[in-house]
């Protein structure tokens, strides 16, 4: 395992003055002096509010990846819990946690990010081993997946999220040396079905960054509205990896969109190259709790009107009013003091929509499962308990049938 280098100012002044601020969104302009204070803000994107449970997500994959029975694998998640200094103590071994599974953040929520990681891999690998080769992650957060997972040639990974919670993936992954990618390990019974059908070839730098090692590197974000506005110049150095796929190149080209998935992203997602007319596999995991109400139905219509038959969806959402006995949840108390995540006061406080049969009016069929399902399928994870943070949890799956 490679040491994550600890960002400079000097890269988050190199991220935030490149030509793709209009990209990010990140609003700042950099001036003589304004470093430190651009470089506060742009943090606060990941680990303040909404950020930073991409984060908590990312130490409990990084703390499943050294399990021996680990349900995912993800060398990249400890880098990212390294590199923001919110979370640059907290655990990333099993190690480091003294309760083991009976601590309930590490252990028992961790699991549960560790089981839903695994659930989900397998739902976007099945997706491709039926032939979709368009992969959209709404609330891609600190997800890895285009890097780590073993992907048929030809398949675009669009990561929507916001702009400063991108910001600092890139910073992370351009920081990093090679990490092989873990769906190319023969010997690996912890990994996805799909993904074990992987050749064997080695992930590389270039792997990790989505793209080529000759592209510059706005380019190497995979980003088809940056990579245009080059050869718009005449650069054909960043053509989209996409028509540089080999032998020797990532399995999948990783398409960062920075958005707000409250507003309009769908135009965003199509000038980035999205193709409407092709099925796609879509995934919002750990997103909709933080989502109105209202903005919730809009992106259920939005992932819709851009599906083509043949497409899928799957998502995480809450059921049902949960109780002052199920807010006590230790949970949820746990995440909120030892690692100042207050999920209760970030979760949308409106009562939730129904989205699973918002989808099966418009045609769609859905099937809805507990992640307790999941627990017993593989034989480890979350159980039911007493007064559950858990037990309002729903994994929806949903396809749009092929004509
Ligand atoms: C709990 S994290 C999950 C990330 C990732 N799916 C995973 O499991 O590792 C939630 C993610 O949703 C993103 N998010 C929440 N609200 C959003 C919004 N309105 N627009 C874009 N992204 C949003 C956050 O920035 C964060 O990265």
């Amino acid at each position: 395992m490679t040491t994550a280098a600890r960002p400079t100012h000097v890269e988050a002044r190199v991220e935030i003055g490149s030509e793709d601020d209009a990209e990010t969104g990140v609003e700042a302009r950099v001036e003589a002096g304004a470093e430190a204070r651009v470089e506060a803000r742009v943090e606060a994107g990941v680990e303040a509010g909404v950020g930073r449970t991409a984060l908590l997500v990312a130490a409990a994959r990084a703390i499943e990846t050294h399990r021996a029975d680990a349900l995912a694998r993800d060398p990249y998640a400890e880098h990212f819990v390294r590199a923001a200094a919110a979370s640059a103590t907290w655990p990333v071994r099993p190690a480091d946690v003294p309760g083991g599974d009976a601590d309930p953040l590490w252990g028992r929520l961790g699991r549960y990010f560790a089981l839903r990681t695994r659930a989900f891999d397998d739902f976007l690998l099945d997706r491709a081993a039926a032939g979709v080769r368009q992969i959209a992650l709404l609330g891609a957060g600190l997800d890895t997946r285009a890097l780590r997972l073993a992907w048929p040639p030809g398949t675009a990974v669009y990561e929507l999220d916001r702009p400063a919670v991108l910001t600092f993936k890139h910073r992370v992954l351009d920081s990093i040396a090679p990490t092989p990618n873990p769906a190319h390990r023969a010997d690996d019974r912890a990994t996805p079905k799909a993904a074990r059908r992987g050749d064997g070839r080695t992930a590389a730098n270039a792997v990790r960054r989505g793209d080529d090692r000759a592209v510059p590197n706005v380019a190497r974000r995979g980003d088809d509205r940056i990579a245009a506005n080059a050869v718009s110049r005449g650069d054909d150095r960043a053509v989209p990896n996409v028509a540089r796929h080999d032998d020797d190149g990532p399995d999948a080209v990783r398409r960062p969109v920075a958005v707000d998935l409250a507003d309009d992203w769908a135009r965003p997602l199509l000038a980035a190259g999205f193709d409407p007319a092709a099925p796609t596999a879509w995934l919002a995991e750990g997103l909709l709790l933080y989502l109105s109400r209202a903005a919730e139905r809009r992106l259920i219509a939005a992932v819709d009107d851009l599906s083509a038959p043949g497409s899928a969806l799957a998502y995480e959402a809450k059921v049902g009013f949960e109780s002052g006995k199920i807010r006590a949840n230790p949970v949820y108390t746990a995440a909120r003091e030892r690692v100042g995540v207050d999920l209760l006061a970030l979760f949308d406080a409106e009562p939730r929509p129904d989205s699973a049969a918002d989808l099966t009016a418009r045609g769609w069929t859905t099937t809805v499962r507990t992640p307790f399902d999941f627990t017993r399928r593989h034989g480890r994870g979350p159980l039911p308990e007493p007064d559950d943070a858990l037990a309002a949890n729903r994994w929806t799956f949903a396809e749009k049938p092929a004509p």
